[in-house]
């Protein structure tokens, strides 16, 4: 399938919560009755397997958009095109095979079954699904490998730290069959450190899953971490569509510079996102790096160290500091997708004040 056709596609969307007694005559005569909108004009269009964010300040309209996109709520007027299905136009049979096979909402709280073992909580959605035993088995197992708990399927919940709860949470919910996924602030609770441990292992498993995300949070620095499409929200409007990057260096408003001013962009920015193309034969002209083996590779030649897209700047610069001046990038295989040089890496980590 084409991946440049939009996998969800929005236009116009726009929300209005009316009280519960209005009728539409009231809601012409009196102002009380003229509801509140929510979500006003909001167009955007996500493609498969991008993690795509919604972000704004608590009240935004954040969760009324997520609400819609699987119709928990309906909307007041626009489309919502998911896959080339109007899912305003699904009738009770069509909608029913919708939730259950191609959206899966992820809520705040990974809640677990506290009876049940890892492998039982893992594959339950699959369970749900229909999904014969040993298949969701399998791929519970799999799941569970991924996030570190290979080895404790039979263990149950209480067995594990709090940390270790959440990352069997993220499992299961990218475990189903579902390609997209709805996951409104699921990770808003957490302390700090579990909360960048479970961004970066979301990263990852999307990389091994694929699923195409939409991801809310009021965290912006969040957003920019996690997002391949930034949506910034504002009383129901959208103020800025973009990239981290977009938003860094060209915020639409003030509301987004105030925001933008306050980011740590060695931390949010990726070395993917300052990839440059790289030029022609030079592919063993890069320096050595010393990062982390999870973000690092080598072309076997172990001559160059490759440095994978997902590793954040913050990791990079004690290689700037030391005297390099391009690194190369690659992707999940280790096939370099290109370069970065330390230009680029101070120019993005520069705010614009500082260069007036
Ligand atoms: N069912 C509802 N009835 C009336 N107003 C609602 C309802 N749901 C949400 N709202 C209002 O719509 C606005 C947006 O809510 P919401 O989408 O939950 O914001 P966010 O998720 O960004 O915090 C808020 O002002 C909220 O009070
Ligand atoms: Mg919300």
């Amino acid at each position: 399938m084409n991946s440049e056709v939009p996998f969800i596609k929005v236009e116009h969307l726009t929300k209005i919560f009316y009280p519960a007694k209005s009728t539409s005559v009231l809601r012409r005569k009196s102002p009380q009755h003229a509801g509140f909108k929510a979500v006003n004009d909001v167009s955007f269009e996500v493609k498969r397997g991008e993690i795509f964010v919604i972000m704004g300040l608590s009240g935004s309209g954040k969760s009324t958009i997520i609400r819609m996109l699987n119709r928990l709520i309906d909307t007041t007027e626009g489309s919502i095109v998911i896959d080339g299905k109007d899912v305003g136009a699904l009738d009770p049979a069509g909608l029913r095979s919708f939730r259950n096979e191609t959206i899966n909402m992820v809520f705040q709280h990974f809640g677990l079954f506290p009876h049940q073992s890892l492998l039982d909580n893992v594959a339950f959605g699959l369970k749900v699904r229909g999904v014969d035993k040993q298949s969701r088995e399998a791929k519970a197992t799999e799941a569970l490998r991924l996030v570190g708990l290979g080895d404790r399927t039979h263990a149950m919940p209480d067995q594990l730290s709090g940390g270790m709860r959440q990352r069997v949470g993220l499992a299961r919910a990218l475990a189903t069959d579902a390609e997209i996924l709805l996951m409104d602030e699921p990770f808003s609770a957490l302390d700090p450190l579990i909360r960048q441990d479970m961004q970066q292992l979301l990263i990852e498993l999307q990389r091994n899953f694929k699923k195409t995300i939409v991801f809310v949070t009021h965290d912006l620095d969040e957003a920019m971490y996690l997002g391949d499409q930034i949506m910034v929200m504002k009383e129901g409007r959208q103020i800025q569509r973009g990239t981290a990057l977009d938003l860094l260096e060209t915020p639409a408003d003030p509301y987004i510079e105030k925001f933008v001013a306050e980011v740590n962009r060695s931390k949010v920015l990726h070395a993917g996102m300052l990839a440059e193309p790289l030029a022609g034969a030079d592919h063993e002209d890069g320096c050595r790096t010393g990062v982390r083996p999870v973000s690092a590779t080598t072309n076997g030649s172990s001559r160059v160290e490759h440095v994978n897209g997902a590793t954040i700047i913050a990791d990079l610069l004690p290689v700037f500091a030391a005297g390099c001046d391009r690194l190369h990038i690659t992707d999940e295989q280790g096939l370099v997708i290109g370069q970065l040089t330390a230009n680029k890496v101070f120019a993005a980590l520069s705010p614009k004040e500082s260069v007036k």
